[in-house]
């Protein structure tokens, strides 16, 4: 048993705040790419899925005369820090336990090098399976944070993959 589902996740008003700013669609799209990777690498797949989902949870938007501006956010932008910082408040808060908490919101500060000084540093395969899901799902331009999904799909798609989540921890506890 988890301690929090996906949908416990989805469901809170923090979520939904800062995942429709941010794109709710690319957020599940990364959710599943992370789990299918997670499942092929022998990762922990619960962790996996709920650091794609909140990856993107510290964006800001850069906005100036109505529309995003990429040099203020390429200059101002420190979302994975700020998603983080989110995200683990969030986890905490639904009664996470701690140790993954902090396991995914690392892989949530990690998710990408736009921030960091150098692109040289060294990943934990999970932090790495979440880096490479939000590539798995980018598009040029940053159109990825403009998709859109309706809610009641995105939620059944959540639903979804919360399922498939508790099979493959049934599945690994029977192999053990
Ligand atoms: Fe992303």
């Amino acid at each position: 048993m988890r301690d929090v589902t996906l949908l416990d996740i989805f469901d809170h008003r923090i979520t939904q705040k800062y995942l429709n700013r941010s794109g709710l669609a690319h957020a599940i799209a990364v959710a599943y790419h992370a789990f299918n990777l997670a499942r092929e690498q022998g990762e922990d797949a619960d962790a996996a899925a709920k650091a794609g989902l909140l990856h993107d949870m510290g964006h800001f938007t850069w906005y100036r005369n109505g529309k995003w501006d990429y040099d203020l956010y390429r200059k101002n932008d420190i979302h994975p820090i700020k998603g983080a910082e989110r995200a683990h408040k969030l986890l905490i808060r639904l009664g996470e336990n701690p140790v993954k908490a902090k396991t995914i919101s690392l892989a949530i500060l990690f998710h990408t090098d736009s921030f960091l000084p150098t692109n040289d540093i060294v990943r934990t395969p999970l932090q790495q399976i979440v880096k490479w899901a939000d590539e798995m799902d980018e598009e040029e331009g940053g159109l990825h944070h403009y998709r859109k999904i309706e809610y009641e799909r995105a939620r059944q798609s959540i639903i979804k993959l919360d399922e498939k989540i508790d099979d493959a921890q049934f599945e690994n506890k029977k192999s053990v």
